[in-house]
């Protein structure tokens, strides 16, 4: 599983976001999978500028890279945020090792420096995306080849790469 394995390329995905009319875009790591429900789940500091981008609009675009196997995966859909002291940010929190609780323990990320506030727990949320389509496409030398997935409808169309 991509979200339990060191190094793996699909457990680092950018993950994109809306800065007012402008796409927000960064890394993040995969921390579980739903796959009936289509969700990824990530983690993130609740200060950080993608969690207020998603206050303000919760559409999201995930993408990923696998150069094994030369697929690109370009999801789209809505994140729900979880809070800190909710069910799921608390139980998501109780299972981090101790050196990712530190991350959030620091100074606000892209704030000052010597800001410290000795956060920690009530930093950290949960992000939940959930996908609405999927962009696939493989690159390979016998042809490249893309499909276009509506994943509430399971309609997949193969469309020109
Ligand atoms: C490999 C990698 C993994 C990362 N994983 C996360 C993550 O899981 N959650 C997170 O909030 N930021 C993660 N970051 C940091 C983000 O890319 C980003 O710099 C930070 O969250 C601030 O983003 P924002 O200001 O757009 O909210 C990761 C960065 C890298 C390079």
């Amino acid at each position: 599983m991509a979200c339990t394995t060191p190094g793996h390329p699909l457990r680092t995905p950018t993950l994109a976001t809306v800065d007012g009319t402008t796409p927000s875009l960064r890394m993040v790591v995969l921390r579980a999978v739903q796959p009936e429900a289509y969700a990824l789940v990530f983690h993130t500091d609740t200060r950080s500028a993608k969690w207020t981008q998603l206050d303000e609009n919760p559409a999201a675009s995930v993408l990923t890279w696998d150069p094994e196997q030369q697929i690109q995966m370009r999801f789209s859909g809505q994140i729900t945020r979880h809070a800190p002291g909710s069910e799921l940010a608390n139980s998501a929190w109780d299972q981090l090792p101790p050196h990712t609780k530190e991350t959030y323990a620091g100074a606000a990320p892209g704030g000052a420096l010597e800001a410290t506030s000795g956060t920690g727990k009530n930093a950290f949320g949960v992000l939940i995306f959930t996908a609405q389509t999927l962009d696939w496409l493989r690159l390979s030398r016998d042809g490249n080849t893309r499909a276009l997935v509506d994943l509430a409808t399971a309609r997949m169309d193969w469309v020109a790469p």
